[in-house]
């Protein structure tokens, strides 16, 4: 394939991007995202603070623009994300107990049937586990609730919108030996055996020198899909330039080609300067939209793949 869609799809993956809703009027931008990808992520639009600004009441013209701007172009969408300790609107974030649980759950129901019948896959939640070595849940508003606050959630997507997929999305998840990713494995492997709605997890792959990509990546993306879930990476992007970033990249593509159930690939962002890495240039386009050495790495793993 000459495009990272085609390429991608000789192995029958998607290849993504994260789109923000305010960008669709630039025509650079818009015209390598028509180009190259076909699964859509809105960057901030369908998150808990831009969904539902005030309590019950419902905010989804710049999600609905994403939507509608990827479906016209025969393209599918990754929603994110329906509930993150982070990006809560005003009112959600000093509340607790009974009332944020169902505040979150009619949150999650609400916005999954708004989009009901457009989405592939949902990340229901959202970075749920804390960083360093205890593998532990990360102390969140949500998480005080109840430690089943994620397994509600899920059965609330379920409910709302059987036919999406839905993930567990999480950062820091891609090294098989940290704490992080044995927490996350292990609380997937419990949702399968006690039969809590799970279909995938989402590996956020925000990589740079102090948070390489690993060596065991495939190793992770293995064991996780034989648990029975899809896998896929939602999030890409990888600090650095040149040979050195490009050589990254290949590896990260190569890791889930190696992999039957990683049935696709995001990167954050179009061009380095529509990445949150505001002084970075972690993507695959120059800020003039022009393929740099990791785009060249990366069609070309996914052609061999
Ligand atoms: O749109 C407003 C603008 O009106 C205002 O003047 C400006 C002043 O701060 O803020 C603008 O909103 C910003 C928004 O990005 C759009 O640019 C927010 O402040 C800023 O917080 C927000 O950052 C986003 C971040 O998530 C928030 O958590 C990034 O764009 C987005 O790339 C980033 O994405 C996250 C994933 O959702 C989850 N995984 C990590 C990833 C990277 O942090």
């Amino acid at each position: 394939g000459s495009t990272l869609q085609a390429a991608a799809a000789e192995s029958g993956r998607y290849y993504g991007t994260a789109i923000a809703a305010n960008k669709l009027s630039d025509s650079t931008y818009t015209t390598i995202a028509n180009r190259e990808f076909n699964m859509i992520t809105a960057e901030n639009e369908m998150k808990m603070d831009a969904t539902e600004p005030s309590q019950n009441q419902f905010s989804y013209s710049s999600g609905d623009r994403i939507v509608s701007w990827a479906r016209s172009n025969g393209k599918r969408v990754r929603g994110h994300a329906l509930a993150w300790h982070s990006q809560q609107p005003g009112w959600m974030q000093n509340m607790s107990g009974t009332a944020l649980r169902n505040a979150m759950l009619n949150h999650v129901t609400q916005v999954a049937t708004h989009y009901k019948g457009q989405i592939y896959a949902w990340d229901v939640v959202n970075e749920a586990y804390a960083d360093g070595s205890s593998g532990a849940r990360r102390d969140s508003n949500l998480q005080r609730t109840g430690n089943d606050w994620i397994e509600a959630a899920f059965r609330a997507a379920r409910a709302a919108d059987p036919a999406a997929k839905l993930c567990y999305n999480d950062y820091n998840t891609d090294n098989w030996s940290h704490a992080k990713t044995q927490g996350v494995y292990t609380m997937v492997r419990d949702f399968k055996a006690r039969g809590v709605p799970i279909d995938c997890v989402g590996f956020q792959a925000h990589f740079n020198s102090g948070n390489p990509v690993p060596s065991n990546y495939d190793v992770t993306l293995r064991n996780f899909a034989a648990l029975g879930v899809d896998v896929q990476i939602t999030e890409l992007d990888i600090e650095g330039s040149g040979s050195s970033q490009a050589q990254q990249y290949a590896g990260v593509h190569q890791a889930c080609l190696s992999v039957a159930r990683c049935t696709g690939v995001t990167v954050w962002g179009v061009r380095d300067t529509d990445s949150w890495r505001a002084s970075g240039t972690p993507l695959l386009f120059d800020g003039s939209g022009n393929k740099k050495a990791a785009y060249t790495s990366t069609l070309n793993a996914l052609n061999a793949g």
